[in-house]
């Protein structure tokens, strides 16, 4: 029994001293050459090669469309043909000004903008006259927008928000600037607000 363990013993001493590296003893400390498994070199070298070709894609490899910038210039390109075809929907923004002028006539009657503001914009008891450069709120496209948007129900102008698309109210807004001022109709209302061009 006991010569056994001695045999075990010096087998275990020659393994050891097999496995010395010669040139690696410090101060009588050796190292034993036990190099890793080969599944865990196979593993390690493994996870670099993955690591070189997912920096390579997420990187962008040239014209490889997979960077982010690519996402994010493909989300937008994406995003402004959703809005595009929405507009064309709306029959909106994608008009001409002529267009929109035709348009807006349309809408001014169909509206009931006329009730107030005369079958041809000339005013009349109730609403402004919509043809001379006498602007109570303001005569640019954005002050027109809003007027017609948000109304001033307290001096009897109807927000038309909730009843009209904004290409629609563009659409009436750019009818008024460039067809009825200056249009002159017979029954003008006299000027209101200041002068604005
Ligand atoms: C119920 C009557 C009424 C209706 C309907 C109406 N308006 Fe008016 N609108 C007015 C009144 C009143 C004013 C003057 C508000 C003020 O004193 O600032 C006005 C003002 C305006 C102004 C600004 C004029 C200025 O001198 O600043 C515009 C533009 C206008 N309306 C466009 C429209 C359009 C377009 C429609 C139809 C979509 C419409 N309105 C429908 C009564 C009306």
């Amino acid at each position: 029994m006991s010569t056994e363990i001695t045999n075990n013993e010096n087998q275990t001493q020659r393994e050891l001293l097999e496995k010395e590296i010669a040139s690696h003893d410090y101060d009588g400390i050796k190292e034993l050459n036990n190099p890793a498994p080969n599944w865990i070199w196979l593993l390690f070298l493994g996870t670099i090669g993955f690591a070189l070709i997912y920096l390579v894609i997420y990187f962008g490899y040239p014209g490889n469309k997979m960077s982010q910038s690519d996402e994010y210039e493909k989300s937008v390109t994406a995003y402004n043909a959703q809005k595009d075809a929405l507009k064309q929907a709306d029959g909106g923004s994608t008009m001409n000004e002529t267009e929109m002028i035709a348009m807006g006539e349309k809408l001014f009657k169909e509206k009931g903008c006329i009730a107030c503001h005369g079958v041809n914009g000339e005013g009349n008891n109730i609403g402004p006259n919509l043809t001379d450069k006498f602007w109570i709120n303001g005569c640019s496209q954005e002050q027109v927008v809003h007027i017609i948007t948000e109304g001033k129900p307290e001096k009897g102008m109807t927000p038309f928000k909730s009843m009209m698309s904004q290409d629609q109210i563009a659409s009436t807004a750019t009818y008024i600037r460039k067809s009825l001022v200056g249009s002159n109709p017979t029954n003008a209302k006299a000027a209101q607000g200041e002068a604005c061009e």
